[in-house]
């Protein structure tokens, strides 16, 4: 079992998490409308990772005999001209969301809820990869100034990408 101040804050982080889908979402569409592709391809199997990471969040809620309560997600920001704002606004993005599994984290410590911990860990590993990843991008895309071809060379590479599931 675990206590009501962890469930409220893992319900909370659900949402965070399906409010990453959006967004990803959101940039897919406008990766296509900028005809980018393989951009679109990326933020797609973004958006199938971000959804599940509530679904680990969920399953673990109920796992637990905890309750889930589903909150509206908020409309995301949809209109970006350049794949350098996307991929700035997505690190951005990921900052907020390291925050708020250290937050997180914290909590669970405090609480000394240790299956939280564990299950938390998961989250931890994988946001380093995702601010990882956004900074690399940010930084081959600012380098590339307005190179057309090494543009159409990321997002070849971007197109590549496959969701598995984790
Ligand atoms: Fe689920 Fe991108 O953090």
């Amino acid at each position: 079992m675990i206590g009501k101040k962890i469930e409220k804050a893992l319900n909370e982080q659900i949402n965070r998490e399906l409010y990453s889908a959006y967004l990803y979402l959101g940039m897919s569409a406008q990766s296509h409308a900028l005809g980018l592709r393989g951009a679109g391809n990326w933020f797609y199997v973004q958006y199938q990772e971000e959804t599940g990471h509530a679904l680990k969040l969920y399953k673990y809620l109920l796992e637990q005999g905890a309750g889930v309560e589903l909150a509206s997600i908020d409309k995301p920001k949809a209109t970006f001209t350049t794949l350098l704002a996307m991929f700035e606004a997505t690190l951005k993005h990921e900052r907020f969301i390291t925050q708020s599994i250290n937050d997180l984290m914290g909590l669970a410590v405090s609480e000394k809820d240790y299956a939280t911990q564990i299950m938390l860990q998961w989250f931890v590993t994988e946001q380093v990869e995702e601010e990882a990843n956004d900074t690399e991008f940010v930084t081959t895309l600012k380098m590339a100034g307005s190179s057309a071809g090494t543009l159409l060379m990321l997002d070849k590479q971007l197109g590549k990408r496959v969701f598995k599931a984790g």
